[in-house]
């Protein structure tokens, strides 16, 4: 059954794919994850003419890749609410869908994959159930999401600089959480697909040390520019967005990644009724 979106505050992804920043958001993004998302997806064993759905796809890179790598018997949809973003490539087709409204049409699904989407969304458990509902038997389900883990400051110039990194990402992940967001949901998959009656179910977590100028550094400073008035608004001042622009761009600045962790989880013949 296809539930009505929730309408209320916070219920809106935290970011803003007509954003003048959101090209470059998105580019980082596929940099930084699509080595880590193709990897899995590798494992997993899909026929040449799977059905695949790709929920979220902002750019498009991970529909773009299964279309290649699957060959031009298989089916790829990449939905997302804005797909202003979303570039089209062989054998990959658009639409534009609201995922808190249920699965698109067109189901079932040999591959369902998501990508930092049901973290900012409220009533992320219901929509991993929706999505479990449409896979077909046999089919995958790939959950990638960014986790709360603290992006502990390994090397900065001074102590300020590393004091400025972590109040400016604390603060961060507080405006992303008052629009619905949980951090906490990316260690909350795994059990969620075992509770929804997945087998197979595997986690793989990733992070690294993140180098001032590095594309993850320059993934925090594009956040801090599409959320620089919510930032403001929580209380950071202009000269500290301005210092903390500096520090992800200093050589001298190393810090953890954001964490991805990546669960997958195959949909027997049978789900448990
Ligand atoms: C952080 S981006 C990730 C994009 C892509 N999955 C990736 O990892 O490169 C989140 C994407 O989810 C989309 N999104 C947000 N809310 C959505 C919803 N309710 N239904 C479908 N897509 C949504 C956004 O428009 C955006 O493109």
């Amino acid at each position: 059954m296809n539930c009505p979106a929730p309408t209320g505050p916070g219920d809106r992804y935290a970011f803003d794919n007509s954003s003048t920043h959101a090209a470059d958001q998105l580019a980082c993004l596929e940099q930084l994850l699509d080595p880590v998302t193709t990897g899995v997806l590798e494992q997993l064993t899909l026929s040449p003419y799977a059905r695949c759905l790709d929920v979220g796809a902002g750019g498009g890179s991970v529909s773009r890749w299964l279309a290649g790598h699957l060959g031009p018997g298989a089916r790829v949809l990449a939905t997302d609410v804005d797909t202003s973003r979303l570039a089209a490539g062989d054998g990959v087709e658009m639409r534009r869908h609201d995922i808190r409204h249920g699965p698109p049409p067109g189901g079932p699904w040999d591959l369902i994959h998501t990508r930092l989407v049901l973290l900012h969304l409220p009533g992320r458990r219901r929509l991993l159930d929706q999505l479990v509902a449409s896979l077909a038997p046999g089919g995958w389900l790939v959950v990638g999401e960014f986790s709360r883990r603290p992006l502990t400051v390994f090397t900065a110039a001074d102590d300020d600089d590393a004091a400025v990194f972590i109040r400016v990402i604390d603060t961060l992940i507080d405006v992303l959480t008052a629009h619905g967001a949980d951090l906490d949901w990316a260690h909350a998959v795994h059990p969620g697909m075992v509770d929804a009656g997945l087998i197979n179910v595997h986690t793989t977590e990733h992070a690294e040390s993140c180098h001032g100028g590095s594309v993850g550094a320059y993934l925090h400073h594009v956040n801090s520019l599409q959320k620089h008035d919510d930032l403001r608004a929580a209380g950071i001042t202009e000269a500290e967005l301005a210092r903390f622009r500096r520090v992800v761009a200093d050589p001298a600045f190393a810090a953890r990644s954001w964490q991805f962790v990546c669960t997958r989880g195959q949909r027997p013949a049978q789900l448990p009724t």
